[in-house]
């Protein structure tokens, strides 16, 4: 075992994009957070994963597997990112966005959208692993750059 400040540094030199992670509740409330932990699965079939910290407010909702967006957030979008990690009152007041299929959230300006089924969880320590299935995919054009969070903060691609 290590200590978490040996993790925190160990773990923050591996560069990540961000994405938010987006749910609609039974009532059709709409549910987001920020989530980095976050990669690809598998080609055949088309798998992403994202792992959530069990304190996180959609954790419980994301166990009843309902449809999710993927918004992979653009190096325009940090204060998204800063505002769906953050306690607001509405996280989506006043941000553009258009409903996937299912009715999830897909925020304007994200590099690329998914929208996805939760198909499996596996608990792990502090977080859980959920495991979802890409039903559709939309990305932008041309000369858009990713979000970067990288040792602790945001960064930016340079090339
Ligand atoms: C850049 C960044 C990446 C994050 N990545 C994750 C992640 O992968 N998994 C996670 O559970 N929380 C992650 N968080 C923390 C959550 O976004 C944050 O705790 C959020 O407030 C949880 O939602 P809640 O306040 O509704 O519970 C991240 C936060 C930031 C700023």
């Amino acid at each position: 075992m290590i200590d978490a400040d040996t993790f925190r540094a160990a773990l923050g030199r591996f560069a990540s994009g961000v994405t938010i992670i987006t749910a609609r509740d039974a009532d059709g409330v709409d549910h987001g957070m920020t989530v980095s932990a976050f990669c690809s699965l598998s080609l055949e079939p088309s798998l992403v994963l994202v792992c959530i910290d069990h304190t996180a407010s959609m954790h419980e909702l994301l166990l009843s597997h309902p449809t999710i967006g993927v918004n992979i957030l653009s190096s325009e979008q940090e204060t998204y990112s800063r505002r769906f990690a953050a306690e607001e009152d509405d996280r989506f007041d006043g941000i553009a966005f258009q409903r996937g299929e299912h009715g999830v959230v897909l925020l304007e300006g994200a590099l690329a959208h998914l929208e996805c089924e939760l198909v499996r969880h596996h608990d792990a320590g502090d977080h859980t692993v959920f495991i979802a299935e890409i039903a559709r995919a939309s990305m932008t054009d041309g000369e858009g750059r990713p979000l970067l969070y990288y040792r602790g903060g945001y960064a930016q691609l340079s090339r």
